[in-house]
């Protein structure tokens, strides 16, 4: 049976509580929840900190996000007094990429996005990963039509890893109605008609009736939005070429 399986079945009708718990005692270190400070990320904050769970907490601060979005951190580090890492791009990635396309290249095509979001998100992400076996994050299938292919466990080839989703299958409302009756603090921006919150430039509100992500790099054909942060086995070869690309 592959570790995964084997992980699966270990998992099989525990609570989520049960779940992490599990996975810190089986890989005691190396077990790692990444959090960008959204509603699904607050929930899954709580369940760790506030059952003192030995996993380890770190942000990628792409250093655009909204100011809710520190507001929130913020909040988050004093609500549970616990510690949450964080990871800044490369500075002289950072330096190169403005000086040489300004500030706000990401509009001008998926190319300069697609850099932007290497440099500030995937990078960082990398480093932040090292040395880590799990992988936790606050995906849920009901986010995009990508991520309902996806499964609550599986592996991460670019990253060597194993990956988590303990809130896969909660809806946006189950989300809610969770932080809410915990007292959990969440950024003010889902009151806002944001859903799917990412960077300030790159996110906007959505009406009634539009999809999930539609508020995430909305100028862009639907097929191309993800950020690079989280990839299948295909897309691996791409990304490496995107990285050559920036590095050379
Ligand atoms: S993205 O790929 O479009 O940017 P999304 O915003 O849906 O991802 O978030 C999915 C999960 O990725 C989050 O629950 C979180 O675990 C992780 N994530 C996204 N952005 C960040 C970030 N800036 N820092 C840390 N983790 C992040
Ligand atoms: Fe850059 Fe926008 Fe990607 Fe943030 S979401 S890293 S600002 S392109």
């Amino acid at each position: 049976m592959s570790v995964i399986n084997q992980i699966a079945e270990a998992l099989e009708g525990k609570s989520i509580v049960e779940q992490l718990t599990f996975l810190a005692t089986a890989y005691p270190n190396q077990v790692s929840f990444s959090t960008s400070f959204g509603i699904e990320d607050q929930a899954i904050t709580h369940f760790i900190f506030s059952n003192d769970l030995p996993i380890r907490v770190f942000t990628l601060d792409t250093g655009r996000n909204f100011q809710e979005t520190y507001s929130t951190w913020n909040k988050t580090l004093m609500r549970y007094s616990k510690t949450i890492e964080v990871f800044y791009p490369n500075t002289e990635g950072v330096e190169k990429l403005v000086r040489e396309k300004g500030p706000n290249s990401f509009y001008d095509s998926v190319e300069n996005r697609k850099e932007c979001c290497y440099i500030r998100k995937v990078e960082p992400l990398g480093r932040a990963l090292k040395g880590q076996q799990i992988w936790i994050t606050g995906i849920r299938a009901e986010q995009s039509p990508n991520r309902q292919d996806m499964s609550n466990l599986e592996w991460d080839a670019a990253h060597e890893l194993i990956k988590f989703h303990p809130i896969f299958d909660w809806t946006y409302d189950q989300v809610r109605a969770f932080v809410s009756s915990n007292g959990i603090p969440y950024n003010p921006l889902h009151d806002k008609g944001f859903v799917s919150i990412g960077c300030a430039p790159c996110t906007r509100a959505i009406a009634a009736g539009e999809d999930f992500r539609a508020g995430r790099w909305w100028w862009e054909d639907a097929s191309k939005k993800e950020c690079g942060l989280h990839i299948t086995t295909n897309e691996i070869n791409e990304q490496l070429e995107l990285e050559e690309q920036i590095n050379n």
